[in-house]
């Protein structure tokens, strides 16, 4: 039994930009077929319902690597949290989990599946404050903001 795979391309510091001219970093022309083994293919099923993310995986599949990495009791760390399948996987493991995710958006995506998975608020560390008041703080600030920008205007005769 075989999984037919893609070409794999081979990354190396010695193939510093792609020959297509794509300006991809260490995309050589060193291809290999077939790479893909029993021994090297994870199956899972494919999950709905994982939050508004252009690109979540699979739980199932964090959790495979979750569970071959790591002990219950440790934490783990996603620097590319997106919609949280990491965290949702860990907890569902009895591992903590620490995430960064650099668009604010996903950052409340984030938040608001692995709270709803599991089943407390999650609190702003430092003020304490749930994500509900977090997010009507923001829009406060936009509210706020929005004001000023029109007393600017109305100030200037609208000539801005
Ligand atoms: C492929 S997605 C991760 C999907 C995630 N595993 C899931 O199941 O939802 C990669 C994420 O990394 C975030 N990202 C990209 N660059 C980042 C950076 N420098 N720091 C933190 N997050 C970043 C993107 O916004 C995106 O949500």
């Amino acid at each position: 039994m075989s999984h037919a795979s893609d070409d794999v391309v081979i990354y190396s510091p010695l193939n510093p930009k792609a020959p297509s001219g794509s300006g991809l970093l260490g995309c050589g022309a060193d291809k290999v077929k077939g790479m893909a083994r029993p021994s090297n293919v994870i199956e899972v099923k494919a999950e709905g319902g994982q939050g508004e993310h252009s690109a979540p995986y699979p739980r199932a599949l964090v959790e495979f690597f979750i569970k071959a990495f790591t002990d219950p009791g440790d934490v783990v760390f996603d620097p590319f949290l997106g919609s949280a399948s990491t965290m949702v996987a860990a907890m569902a493991l009895g591992r903590s989990c620490f995430g960064m995710e650099i668009s604010a958006g996903y950052c409340d995506v984030a938040v608001q599946r692995a709270q709803t998975f599991a089943k407390k608020p999650f609190l702003l560390a430092g003020s304490g404050a749930t994500f509900e008041q977090v997010k009507l703080g923001r829009r406060l600030g936009q509210e706020d903001a929005i004001k000023e920008e029109l007393e600017e205007i109305l100030a200037t005769g609208g000539t801005r």
